[in-house]
């Protein structure tokens, strides 16, 4: 059976995609937040998964305000990444594992979630930003199977049942009928918002509670409501729930996760940017 050997989580900006294109990781605005990922690149280096199951939220790339899936998973042999308008340069194709991904679409169907399935799918910068960021160098190791979940436009789906959308993914993995070592990986948050009368607005302690819950009590953010999670974390920051979904993703089997590694840094562009890796142990 597939192993699931841990969870990345990680801020998505279309900034970084320019910061990493232009070679700024160093400069003193950027460095606090690529010094982040040298830890858990490292990590990757020997716990090397063969493939990746990414949480991420389409921002109008491939799902737009008039047809808008609450989850949606990709089922395609590949991921384009296409230009989103933000002017960062557009990254090679992602190969996909058709596999698993209907594995997965079996599974979350059989468990009464009523997904949509895309046999196309481009994918933006959240689904892109987080694999460059882990692997910086060549073209992306692993392969892709890309899990949207709409934070863009209400009514979005809840704590509760985004948790349970994770727990029922993990499980799916662990029941896959391959060798393959794969990773979760959450894109997303945290505490952000880019429009409106708080624009700018950053929740700090609420962020690193969040953090905190995901190490010892992972179930702890699903006692808020989506409307209770904008007051928190922003318009934007709801982008929280993908972290939570690649949480649930780990509480398969023993259990027991190990924190490898984490960075919270405010802020780049409008977000308070956070980092965190968990090993299954
Ligand atoms: C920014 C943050 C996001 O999550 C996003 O999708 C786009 C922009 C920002 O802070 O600039
Ligand atoms: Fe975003």
């Amino acid at each position: 059976m597939a192993i699931i050997i841990g969870g990345l989580a990680t801020s998505h900006i279309p900034a970084i995609g320019g910061a990493i294109h232009n070679g700024k990781q160093q400069e003193p605005y950027w460095k606090p937040f690529f010094d982040g990922f040298p830890p858990v690149q490292n990590w990757l280096k020997t716990a090397k998964p063969d493939l990746v199951v990414v949480f991420y939220n389409d921002h109008g790339l491939n799902f737009f305000l008039d047809k808008m899936p609450t989850f949606a998973v990709g089922a395609a042999a590949q991921y384009n990444n296409a230009d989103e308008g933000w002017g960062i340069p557009t990254l090679p194709p992602f190969q996909g594992n058709p596999d698993l991904s209907w594995h997965i679409i079996n599974h979350l169907i059989a468990q009464d979630f009523d997904i949509t399935t895309c046999q196309e799918m481009l994918v933006d910068h959240a689904c892109t930003l987080p694999l460059k960021l882990f692997w910086p160098e060549g073209p992306c190791p692993v392969q892709v199977v890309p899990i949207c979940i709409n934070t863009v436009q209400f009514p979005l789906p809840s704590a509760r049942r985004t948790y349970a959308l994770g727990k029922a993914v993990g499980e799916a993995i662990s029941r896959w009928d391959s060798n393959l070592k794969v990773a979760v990986i959450a894109s997303g948050g945290l505490s952000h918002q880019l429009d409106g009368e708080r624009a700018g607005f950053i929740n700090k302690s609420f962020d690193l509670e969040f953090m905190d819950s995901l190490v010892t009590n992972p179930e702890w953010a699903t006692q808020f409501d989506s409307l209770t999670l904008v007051e928190k974390s922003g318009t934007q920051g709801v982008e929280l729930l993908m972290w939570l979904a690649m949480r649930a993703a780990l509480t398969g089997a023993s259990g027991r996760v190990r924190e490898v590694h984490r960075n919270y840094h405010i802020p780049i562009s409008n977000t308070a940017t956070g980092l965190m890796a968990f090993a299954v142990e």
